[in-house]
């Protein structure tokens, strides 16, 4: 047990020792500029406070209600990736001057006077936990922070935009200590290997001094204007980090031990029951088609029981043949999207210093897998008889993703609304649109065509002309019912994951936990399976064989509680409508995404599982 840990946990290491090849570190000599650039303002949960209220949306760091410091040329965007754009990055320039190993104490960037409805915002931002992302060197300015379990100090990205004291009044940040750390290397060629700011609140008199006075800090009235001025100090100090390693104390693992244990343990569970489950239902599928095949020869006994009763009906295509397929095509394109990505991402090739290489991998991963997901719409849709094949084909690449799309645009609409940074501009949307045209359609065409040309796979038994009478089923085999038992075990292979999952997504915390989440991933598609083919099992042996659509919804099951256990288990309360339609539409997108992959998980298995025992026994 405590073997397969270390194991585990050295093949998790191993990942994470090496970076990706094209991040290549920046060398400064003394004096040269290290430009500090400013990324969106945004929301965390405040854990002192569980009263306050939490927002879901980011803001522009040039949003002039912050009255934040600009460039004096005003503020430069910086190129981004695609992927990162998607996910919120707004990078621009801004005026701090860092150089290599000058030290500067108590520069002043710029004052500005916060009117009364300003003040009202920045307090309300203040009391929400908003946070600064700055980036220098590529690295995100950072606090340290103590683990109290382990003892161990690391850092934690971002820094507040201003703290509420014990009387619960919001002061605004105007001082920053930035400290810069760095690597000598060699003779005048120095590297940055973390940076820390410590931000301080200091109300400043008629002379401009950076002194900490703990009882007069900033506090913007909301009754009457306040002038405040911005000043920072620069601190470079020598650090043993080499390059190399310079990202290990940002991404800390809060006690990896007990998250490895429960994951450890909880795949002991499932593989044990896996094996259990695969025996006995093994054993008894050889023990029905040895009866059957024995039984066959005498024609007398017609009392009979179970699945093969049913042989003569169990590949009548189902009703909606279309859509099934077209849905389960797409399930298989998430599926293949979700598990390359981890794959890539757990071999380390996706560097946390790239900003949003996950997000554009993922995005053109799902493009270029629209071809496998239409190549199985559209044999699944032959398999079924179909013969309408132009639709199935226009639907393929159409109908999941343009539903996405629809989502994304209506969430930006709301984004919009709350001049969030966090909207997409048009042109990011375009971009999207052009890549789906130019890569996706044609690429899921040929797969379509593929599938179509491609010989489906022999039905093992003719099709009896008259629909058999289904007897009437209990009623834990009503499709719902199953699918609500069925969901409960894939959900608790990634319930652990899908806490930091959602933190990633909300609070702007980097997501590294790729080993966990690839485990976690194989043991949800593992045990979609097995619960699915059991129950399918059950309703087949009780003369019920609909199998297409109830074997999708089975799989699906598990979106039921993802969608549950994400509207129960949020421990913050949200602020205004956009964050609450943000929060529920999100998580309900996350949940049908989900239910979409393990469905045509649970489908594709079934339909095997079932031209295999069927071709198994005799008939005449
Ligand atoms: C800069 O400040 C740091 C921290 O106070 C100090 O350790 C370092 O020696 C200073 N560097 C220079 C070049 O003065």
């Amino acid at each position: 047990m405590k073997s397969l840990l270390l194991v585990l946990a050295f093949c998790f290491e191993l990942a994470n020792a090496f970076y990706l090849p094209g991040v290549a570190p920046t060398p400064y000599k003394k004096g040269d500029s290290i430009p500090l650039l400013v990324n969106h303002i945004t929301p965390s949960i405040n854990p002192e406070d569980s009263s306050a209220k939490t927002y879901l949306y980011s803001y522009d760091y040039n949003f002039p209600r912050f009255h934040f410091c600009q460039h004096p040329d005003g503020p430069e965007k910086q190129s981004e990736s695609l992927g990162s754009v998607i996910f919120g990055d707004r990078i621009f320039n801004s005026p701090y001057e860092l150089k290599m190993l000058e030290n500067k104490t108590c520069i002043t960037l710029c004052s500005d006077i916060y009117s009364k409805s300003d003040a009202a915002f920045v307090n309300r931002n203040i009391r929400a936990g908003f946070k600064h992302n700055w980036l220098i060197d590529g690295l995100p300015a950072a606090r340290r922070m103590l683990d109290e379990q382990t003892q161990t100090t690391f850092y934690n990205s971002g820094f507040h935009i201003g703290f509420v004291d014990d009387e619960n009044t919001p002061h605004l940040y105007n001082h920053h200590d930035i400290i810069v750390e760095y690597h000598k290397r060699k003779e005048d060629e120095y590297r940055v290997v973390g940076v820390i700011v410590n931000p301080k609140s200091i109300n400043q008199g008629s002379d401009v001094s950076c002194a900490p006075q703990e009882e007069n800090p900033v506090t913007l009235s909301q009754e009457g204007e306040t002038g405040v001025t911005f000043t920072y100090s620069v601190y470079f100090v020598e650090s043993p980090t080499v390059w190399a390693t310079r990202w290990d104390k940002y991404l800390h693992v809060y006690d990896p031990k007990i998250q490895w244990f429960s994951l450890v343990n909880f795949s002991i569970i499932v593989v044990a029951l896996s094996i259990i489950m695969s025996h006995i239902l093994i054993r008894t599928l050889k023990n029905d088609i040895q009866k059957y095949n024995e039984i066959n020869l005498d024609d007398d006994v017609i009392d009979e029981m179970g699945w093969k009763l049913v042989y003569g009906d169990v590949f009548r295509p189902p009703k909606n043949p279309m859509l099934l397929s077209v849905l389960v095509g797409s399930g298989l394109q998430l599926l293949l999207m979700a598990l390359s990505t981890c794959g890539f991402a757990l071999f380390g090739l996706l560097s946390p210093s790239n900003r949003g290489s996950l997000a554009t991998l993922m995005f053109i991963l799902y493009a270029v897998f629209g071809s496998v997901g239409s190549f199985t719409s559209a044999y699944i849709y032959k398999f079924f008889q179909g013969e309408d094949w132009k639709t199935n084909m226009i639907l393929s690449p159409f109908l999941v993703p343009g539903a996405l799309f629809a989502f994304f645009i209506f969430f930006n609409f709301f984004l919009i609304f709350a001049n969030s940074s966090g909207a997409v501009p048009i042109g990011t949307m375009f971009v999207i649109v052009l890549v789906w045209f130019i890569i996706s359609i044609p690429l899921s065409c040929v797969g379509s065509l593929l599938g179509f040309r491609r010989q489906v796979v022999k039905v093992p038994v003719k099709v009896n002309q008259i629909p058999r009478q289904i007897p009437k089923q209990s009623w834990y085999l009503k499709t719902s019912n199953m699918a609500l038992i069925a969901g409960i075990f894939p959900f608790g292979a990634i319930a652990i994951e899908m806490y930091f999952i959602f933190n990633s997504l909300w609070f702007n915390r980097i997501y590294y936990m790729f080993g966990f989440l690839f485990f976690c991933f194989v043991l949800m598609i593992i045990t979609t399976l097995l619960v699915t083919l059991l129950l399918t099992y059950y309703t087949l042996c009780n003369e019920n064989y609909k199998w297409q659509w109830r074997s999708f919804f089975v799989g699906a099951g598990i979106s039921i509680y993802v969608f549950l256990h994400a509207l129960i288990l949020s421990k913050f309360r949200l602020g205004g409508l956009t964050s609450v339609v943000l929060y529920v539409g999100y998580s309900f997108v996350i949940s049908l995404v989900i239910g979409l992959l393990c469905g045509s998980i649970g489908f594709l298995g079934v339909m095997v599982f079932v031209l295999r025992i069927y071709s198994q026994i005799k008939v005449d």
